[in-house]
């Protein structure tokens, strides 16, 4: 188990409960969205998922660590090396051109500079956006930025990503490239993926959906497949394979 929440809750205020005892677990080399309408609390969950916040009460464990017995030396560690995570809003570096702003986890890291380029070239490449490295991101469209701020995630190669929406501002075949390079990496290097979304296409792409509505999770049962089905890269089997899978499983 890659991740949990175990009967977590976040009060923001006395009139703010964003979620209530939410618990779920998140296996290594899922791919999976957190689905909800405005206000549902997805983004709370991945910012508690990532320790940029902490539980009102209940458990957060990542990779292994629960996350409150890490001091901020720690967290910044453990996100530093392991984990990726797509802002919302972005939240790239005004001062620092695109492909800086990618290189950026790359320095902190300690990778030497010309490897780092090399890295960062190539994530912004594969985020559809290797022509745009020098510019800055108030030179950049909304869209333009998000696929900098996902180079910016994947570039480190972690062992889990956190995506805030990470599509909702692209158009449907920008999207479609970028879901192909998650899967691809989910797939290709293990990497585990976690993100919210309302997009059709990118609820179609998961393997899992976690259903959030008013602060709590919902989850249909026969949603989450067993590890060797998903290796098969369906989420429902067709038609064709049904009687294959059910002389294996139950
Ligand atoms: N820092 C905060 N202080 C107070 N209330 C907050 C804070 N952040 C979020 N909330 C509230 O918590 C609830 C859940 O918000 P959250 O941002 O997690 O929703 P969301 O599902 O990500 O919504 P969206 O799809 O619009 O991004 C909302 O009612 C929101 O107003
Ligand atoms: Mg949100």
């Amino acid at each position: 188990m890659i991740l949990s929440f175990d009967q977590v809750s976040k009060q923001y205020s006395e009139l703010e409960t964003a979620i209530r005892q939410v618990s779920f677990e998140i296996e290594e080399g899922e791919f999976t969205a957190l689905a909800g309408p405005s206000g549902s609390g997805k983004s709370t969950i991945l910012n508690l998922a990532a320790g940029l916040d902490f539980p009102t009460s209940g458990t957060v464990t990542l990779l292994g660590q629960d996350l409150r017995a890490l001091d901020k030396i720690g967290l910044s560690h453990l996100r530093c090396n392991q984990v990726g995570f797509v802002f919302q809003s972005y939240n790239l570096f005004p001062v620092l051109t695109a492909l800086e702003n990618v290189e950026y986890p790359l320095a902190l890291k300690g990778v030497p500079p010309k490897e780092r380029r090399k890295l960062a070239e190539k994530a912004l490449e594969e985020a559809g956006c290797g022509t745009l490295g020098k510019r800055l991101p108030s030179e950049l469209s909304g869209g333009q930025q998000q696929r900098v701020a996902i180079a910016r995630a994947i570039v480190t190669t972690p062992k889990i990503v956190f995506a805030d929406e990470p599509t909702a501002n692209l158009d449907s075949k920008t999207a479609k490239m970028l879901l192909e390079v998650f899967k691809d990496l989910n797939t290709n290097k293990n990497i585990t993926f976690l993100f919210s979304s309302h997009d059709p296409l990118v609820l179609e792409t998961a393997e899992r959906i976690i259903q959030v509505a008013d602060g709590k999770v919902h989850e249909d049962p026969s949603n989450k497949q067993q590890p060797f089905i998903k290796g098969l890269g369906f989420r429902t089997p067709p038609q064709s394979l049904r009687s294959t899978l059910s002389y294996y499983h139950s």
